[in-house]
């Protein structure tokens, strides 16, 4: 089942993946986390509740999507660095509680470790965001619905949308990511997917209304029982108004 909420803007896009976090920011909990510019709002207002209201992280557990293929944990654009910059840095959540796909070194082994670790646990609310091409992760077009996390190479369009983060450095954006894969997700009990601006409107389109197919990644969300889909006016563009629910 999707509900999909559609708001002005990507503050109330925030404000209300917030909302819809919430209630999993407790002891015991398992976080699914994204990387990227959408849930960026939703990692601020974490840390403001927990610097406010006091809650504690130290008692959660997190499991990130995906990691590129061969940048170091300290570069300035791997997820690892992202993840504590945007979030973990900010919250007082013990380090080893903290999981980011490996980048380095044996992928296929840090790929079945992976594996390993998610299925000692279950994530009660899995966060994503969705590329253009309509992947979740970094499963791009033509991922068997099946896979678990694997290696992957990143599509030109993928390695293009990107490129706002690594021209600055002057380098290119890596070929290739490890990322969970749909099985993961779909294994998680309730999934929060953010997107907001029109480069997101046809995929989000694609994931509500089109068919389930491998050809848009998102669209297996249509066969999980609990996603909700938080959307400012931009990316609710192509949706009929009695596709969602408006705040
Ligand atoms: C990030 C990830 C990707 C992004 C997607 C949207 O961990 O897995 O699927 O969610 O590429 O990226 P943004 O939010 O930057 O538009």
């Amino acid at each position: 089942m999707i509900k999909v909420i559609c708001v002005k803007d990507y503050e109330r896009v925030s404000d209300v993946a917030f909302e819809t976090m919430k209630p999993f920011l407790k002891s015991g909990s398992v976080l699914g986390l994204a990387t990227g510019s959408s849930p960026i709002g939703l990692y601020k207002r974490m840390i403001k509740d927990h610097n406010e209201n006091g809650t504690s992280y130290k008692e959660i557990y997190t499991f990130n999507l995906d990691e590129y293929v061969g940048l170091p944990l300290e570069h300035s654009e791997s997820y690892y660095t992202f993840m504590h910059k945007q979030l973990f840095d900010h919250i007082d959540i013990p380090e080893d509680h903290i999981h980011i796909p490996s980048g380095l070194g044996d992928l296929e082994a840090n790929a079945k470790a992976y594996d390993a670790a998610m299925d000692k646990m279950t994530v009660d609310i899995q966060v994503l965001g969705i590329g253009s091409d309509g992947h979740i992760g970094f499963n791009e077009p033509d991922t068997p619905f099946t896979e678990t996390t694997h290696v992957t190479g990143l599509t030109e369009q993928t390695r293009k949308d990107n490129a706002r983060f690594f021209d600055p450095l002057g380098e290119e954006v890596p070929h290739e990511a490890i990322t969970m894969g749909p099985a993961n997700i779909m294994k998680a009990k309730n999934v929060l997917l953010v997107a907001n601006g029109k480069n997101k409107a046809q995929a989000i389109h694609d994931m509500l209304n089109g068919e389930v197919t491998e050809k848009c990644p998102a669209s297996i969300l249509q066969r999980h029982p609990s996603v909700t889909v938080v959307v400012d006016e931009e990316a609710a563009s192509l949706l009929d108004p009695s596709d969602y629910e408006r705040r």
